[in-house]
Order: structure tokens, then sequence, then C-alpha cells
């Protein structure tokens, strides 16, 4: 297993390009099942997410193909079984479900299991589906979905922690092909859903209120081909402006959508970093002591869950006391204790941190535990004294496109180990 090895205090500068989302990807590749005709998708970043993805759908039957950043997907024939050899390793494959059912009104694919961030149910999506007719059954690690048809309803998909992301996604996917109108209320906001409708709506679905509280889906009879492009990744934004503050003399980062990423900057911001934006670019430097910050995570355009982490790792030198509340995965704090073996002092009071700045984090051997976690360690060792490593790197190549390499072109002193 590689490790990632950085020799903390180097500051960066200069600026690196920000790759396609992998929120949107995701969905999106599942999306190109429900038509027959070829899909081309730009920008798909190169993750272990995303190629585990494109090989469910070679699994489903699809004709796949890659080149760099584009991919083509042609699913002119496919079967509705995915396996739990097939989609263990990622809890996104769950978003399969829908694009299966609307195409082949059935589905049976493996139940994703628990994950440490959280308790991660999907019971809102299940309550979509048989809200469109779906006859839904959960049976030995499967769920199985059937309809003889699906017809638009009105579907409430608000849960107790808010909209689900990938819960919207996948209802709407199913809606498309349903006979009639289905109303989404309760909505996910997020950029990534937008991206996934708009996806959709060049594929020949009806969909309006992407971005808003509720989605109006008239279902259509087929869907043909597209191309598309992913938008810009904005929690790996997001980690680099916080690599910037943490550790930066001034950095850029480049083909960004700033409004996607405007509670992180509003953040930094508040907490004494000066923030300037372009259409597609955004800076980050010092701007004398920075200040602590209270933040709570939302659903977009709240603080997103998915920069938590990061946070952390940034507070932890801050000055004075800062307090961060976990709204959507009250449990997502293993970067914590690896982050107290740096010398950061955080107490955890269920789902909330209070964080007290250090003057100095140390370099220690840290254990990356998920996507987020890992990123934040990293994020740590650019700040500590001495050397970190941080092992389980696959955490990180699972959502960020060549971490190591770009924080390197910034000016980091990091290097992978190849075990
Ligand atoms: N929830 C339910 N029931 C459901 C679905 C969700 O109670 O049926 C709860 C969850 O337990 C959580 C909240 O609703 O408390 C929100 O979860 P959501 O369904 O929105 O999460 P998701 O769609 O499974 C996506 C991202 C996550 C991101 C969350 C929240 C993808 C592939 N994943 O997950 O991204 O944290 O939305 O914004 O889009 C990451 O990239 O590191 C990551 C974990």
């Amino acid at each position: 297993m590689d490790r990632i090895r950085i020799h903390g205090g180097h500051p960066l500068s200069g600026s690196i390009k920000i790759s396609g989302s992998k929120n949107s990807a995701l969905p999106i590749l599942a999306a190109t099942l429900l038509t027959r005709e070829p899909c081309i998708i730009h920008r798909v970043p190169d993750l272990s997410d995303t190629h585990y993805m494109l090989q469910i759908l070679t699994h489903l039957g699809a004709q796949v193909e890659r080149a760099s950043g584009t991919v083509s997907v042609t699913a002119e024939k496919i079967e509705s079984t995915a396996p739990y050899d097939v989609v263990r390793r990622m809890r996104a494959s769950v978003c399969v479900l829908g694009p299966l059912l609307g195409r082949c009104k059935e589905a049976t694919v493996s139940m994703p299991g628990g994950c440490v961030i959280g308790d991660r149910p999907i019971d809102l999506h299940l309550k979509g589906f048989e809200a469109l007719g779906a006859a839904v059954r959960v049976e030995s690690g499967n769920v199985k979905l059937f309809a003889p048809k699906l017809a638009g309803a009105v579907i409430n998909l608000r849960g107790k922690f808010g909209p689900t992301v990938l819960g919207t996604d996948n209802v709407m996917m199913a809606a498309v092909l349903a006979e009639g109108t289905t109303v989404i209320e309760g909505a996910a906001q997020e950029p990534e859903v937008v991206d996934l409708a708009n996806f959709l709506n060049k594929m020949g679905a009806k969909i309006e209120g992407a971005g808003t509280r509720r989605l109006i889906i008239e279902g259509v009879k087929e869907l043909h081909g597209a191309e598309h492009d992913i938008i810009p990744d904005r929690i790996e934004a997001g980690t680099f402006l916080v690599a910037g503050a943490i550790c930066g003399k001034g950095i850029t980062i480049k083909r960004v959508e700033p409004e996607h990423v405007l509670a992180v900057t509003n953040a930094l911001n508040n907490c004494g970093f000066r923030i300037e934006s372009s259409a597609n670019s955004i800076s980050v430097s010092p701007n004398g002591d920075a200040k602590p910050l209270e933040l709570i995570t939302e659903p977009y355009p709240g603080f997103p869950t998915d920069m938590q982490a990061q946070m952390c790792a940034l507070l932890s030198t801050t000055g004075g006391i800062s307090v961060i509340t976990e709204n959507i995965f009250p449990q997502r704090y293993m970067h914590v204790a690896e982050l107290k073996r740096m010398g950061a002092n955080v107490d955890l009071e269920g789902p909330t941190a209070v964080i007290k700045g250090v003057d100095h984090l140390f370099g220690a051997p840290v254990m990356a535990s998920d996507l987020r976690a890992s990123a934040a360690l990293v994020l740590a060792g650019l700040k500590a004294d001495g050397i970190t490593e941080v092992s389980r790197v696959y955490h990180i190549d699972r959502g960020y496109e060549h971490l190591d390499e770009k924080l390197s072109e910034l000016g980091a002193h990091i290097e992978r180990v190849k075990s």
C-alpha cells in the first residue's frame, strides 16, 4: 500500500487546475445506462472511484472507452443485476439503481455496506422508487426493484438530516422514463444534482427546477445519446484553498466555479485570509493573523460536510477556540484522533468539535480512514514540523486526481512512497 510522505513547513505558491467533479461524474456515468445510444463525457477525473463506476457499467453490458479525461459509453444492451463483487468497493455504486429501474423496469444491486463516516442508509432512495410504483425487496444483501410500469408521483425526499444527494439523483434518473409527471419535494440543491439534471435534459429528459428544493420531471418514452462536460470539483477546489491558507504565500486555483465554493471562501475570509475571485479562478493569501471560526455543516449552499475535516486541520493551528458542528454525518470525525497524534487539541462533544488552536503541529505517521479525512492529514502535514507519513493512500486516490503531484507543483515537499 502506498504512503504519502510530506516534509512540512514549505510554503506553497503558484497555481494549479481543478479537475472534473467526482460526485458529478459518478451519477452522470450511471445515467448513460438510460439510453442505448453513445454518450460522451468530458473531464471525467482519473480516480479509482470513476474506474470502479466504469467497471460496473462494463459488467452491466456497456461498451466503455476512456481516452485521457474523455469517456464514451454505449449501453446498447444491458442487464439489470450488479452483484456484491462488482459494487462493494464504492458506496456510490448505489446510483445505478435509478437508471436500471428506469430503463429495465427492474434492478438487483447489492446493498452498500457501512461506512467510516457513519450510518449511510438508502431508505429515502427506496421510498422514492416505491412512490414511482416499484416493488422493493431487500434480501440476501441485495436491493431488488421491480415495476411493471413506472408512474409519476409527488415524492418528498427530505430525511431527518436534510435532503439526500444521491437519493435525489437516483429518483430523478428513474422518473425521467416514468409515465406522467413526478414532483420531487425536498430535493438536494447541490451543483452535482444540477449537473446531472443538465446532462439528462441533453439526453431528452424534461426536468425543471434543478438547483431548487422542488424538481418537476415530465416523463418521456426514451432518451438519446448526449455529450457533456463535468463541472469542476468544488471539494477539490476547497481542499486546495485550505492548503493555500494553511501553508501558503498566495496560491491560485484555476478552472473552478467560484459560486460553488462560496461557503468555503466566505469561511476563509472570516478566518482572516484574503480571497480574490474572477470568472474561473480563486486566489487565497495570508492577510495578518488568522482568526478562529464557528462552522456548521449543512446541505448546499451551506458549508459542505466534505470540507469539515480539512477545516479541522486549518483551525488546529489557528489561535483561539474554533467550534465545528457536523450536521450531515454527526460521526464524521475519524481524522480527529490522527490530528491529535500530530499535536492538535480537539475535543469532541457529540457532533461538535471544539478546537483549541496550537502554535505547532508535529510530523507523525498517521493513517487515512476515509477520503476527506486523508486530505485533512495531508494538509496538516504541510504545516507540521518534520515529516508526516500518511498511510492507506488508496482513500485519497478514490477522490483526488493526482493530489501529491498538484501539491508538489505548488512547492510542497511531498512524495509517494511505493511499497
Ligand atoms: N440519508 C438518509 N437516508 C437516505 C439517504 C441519506 O437518512 O436514504 C442521510 C445520510 O445518512 C446523511 C444525509 O441524509 O445524514 C445526507 O446524505 P446524502 O444521501 O446526501 O449523501 P450521499 O448522497 O450518499 C453525497 C456525496 C458525499 C457527501 C454527501 C453529502 C457522492 C458520491 N457522495 O453522498 O460525498 O458527503 O452527499 O453532501 O455524491 C465524499 O465525496 O467524500 C462524500 C462522502
